[in-house]
C-alpha cells in the first residue's frame, strides 16, 4: 500500500484495508526500532485524549520520537501565523505530521504545502476523522470476525461528527452492508455521505426510534452531542439525553451485536453497560493504539 498524505477515507480501497488491518494485528504487544529517527509533530489545535496520546505512544513503540504543541494558543498562528506558513516552517523540523484542526478542509490544505505527510486528526465539525474511522472499521471486523454482511445502526449526533461521516465512506466497500442512521431530524446525517451510500449500492433507512433501530443492528455505533459544536445551549440542552444507551437497551440487543463509540461519552452510555458483553468501546481504544502504528509503520517505513 502506497499512502503519503491521509486525508480522508476515500483514499482506501478494500485491498488496502485488509494489509493495514493484518499489520495492525500483528502489531499487538510489540515494541520495535523500526521507524528510528523519525519525528511526528503533533499537532492539535482542539482538544484531544485518545487520538494525540496513541499517535504519540504509537511512534514511540516503533522507536520513533514526538515533538508537540502544548495546544493550538502556544503556536504562532496565535499572532496571525497562516497554517500553510506554519506547516511550510515545520516541514524543517518533523518526518510527519498528525493536525487536528477546527475548520473544515484544513488537513487537505495543510497537506497541499507540506512535502512531509500529514496525517488528518479530525477537521472540522462536518469534515473527517479518517484513523478514528479505520480503527473503528478494524474493531468492527475483528469483534464480528468478518468483512461483509454487517448491520451498522448510527446513533445521535450525525450532522457534527466526523467519525460517522469517515467511517460510511469505507462500509461501502464492503458487501451486503445495511446502515441505520437514528437520530432527533436536527441532527441528521448530511445529504453527501447518504448520497455516496446510494450511489454505492449501500441501503439505508433514517429513523427518531433507537429501539426500532437497533433491533436488528450487529453494531451499534454511539455518538456524543458534542457541546463544542452545537453553539446554542437551548438546542444543545434540548439533543442531550434523548438518545441513551442504558443497560436495559443493550440487554435487548441481538446476540453477538457490539456497541462502539469514539469516545469521549458524555452520558449517552450509561456506566452500568461496561460489564454488558455488548460493550466493546474500551477495547476499541486499544484497537487504536494498533491501528495508528499501522499507519505510522506504513507511511514512515519505506
Ligand atoms: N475519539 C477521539 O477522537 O477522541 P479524542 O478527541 O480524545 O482524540
Amino acid at each position: 500500500m502506497k499512502l503519503h498524505h491521509l486525508v480522508e477515507t476515500q483514499q482506501f480501497d478494500r485491498d488496502a484495508l485488509r494489509e493495514l488491518f493484518q499489520l495492525a494485528s500483528s502489531l499487538e504487544g510489540k515494541r520495535e526500532e523500526s521507524i528510528k529517527g523519525k519525528i511526528l509533530a503533533s499537532l492539535f489545535f482542539e482538544p484531544s485524549t485518545r487520538t494525540r496520546l496513541s499517535f504519540e505512544s504509537a511512534m514511540l513503540r516503533l522507536g520513533g520520537e514526538v515533538i508537540t504543541m502544548e495546544s493550538g494558543d502556544s503556536s504562532s498562528q496565535a499572532k496571525g501565523e497562516t497554517l500553510e506558513d506554519s506547516i511550510k516552517v515545520i516541514n524543517n523540523y518533523a518526518d510527519i505530521i498528525v493536525m487536528r484542526h477546527a475548520e473544515v478542509g484544513s488537513a487537505a490544505r495543510a497537506a497541499a504545502v507540506s512535502k512531509i505527510p500529514v496525517i488528518n486528526a479530525g477537521d472540522g465539525n462536518m469534515g473527517q476523522h479518517p484513523t478514528q474511522a479505520l480503527l473503528d472499521l478494524y474493531t468492527i471486523q475483528r469483534e464480528l470476525k468478518r468483512e461483509d454482511g454487517i448491520h451498522v445502526a448510527f446513533v445521535g449526533n450525525l450532522k457534527y461528527y466526523r467519525s460517522p461521516r469517515s467511517l460510511a465512506y469505507l462500509l461501502s466497500k464492503y458487501k451486503d452492508i445495511r446502515v441505520t442512521f437514528i437520530s432527533a431530524p436536527e441532527l441528521r446525517m448530511e445529504d453527501d455521505v447518504k448520497g455516496h451510500l446510494k450511489e454505492n449500492g449501500v441501503p439505508f433507512t433514517e429513523t427518531e426510534d433507537m429501539t426500532e433501530g437497533i433491533k436488528e443492528a450487529d453494531v451499534v455505533y454511539q455518538t456524543r452531542i458534542a457541546k463544542e459544536w452545537i453553539k446554542n445551549d437551548a438546542e444543545y440542552e434540548k439533543q442531550r439525553g434523548r438518545y441513551i444507551i442504558t443497560r436495559a437497551v443493550a440487554d435487548a440487543m441481538k446476540e453477538g451485536a457490539i456497541i462502539i463509540h469514539p469516545l469521549p461519552r458524555v452520558g449517552e452510555i450509561e456506566d452500568a453497560v461496561d460489564a454488558s458483553p455488548h460493550a466493546v468501546y474500551f477495547r476499541q481504544v486499544g484497537y487504536g493504539l494498533l491501528v495508528r502504528m499501522a499507519l505510522l509503520k506504513t507511511i514512515l517505513s519505506r
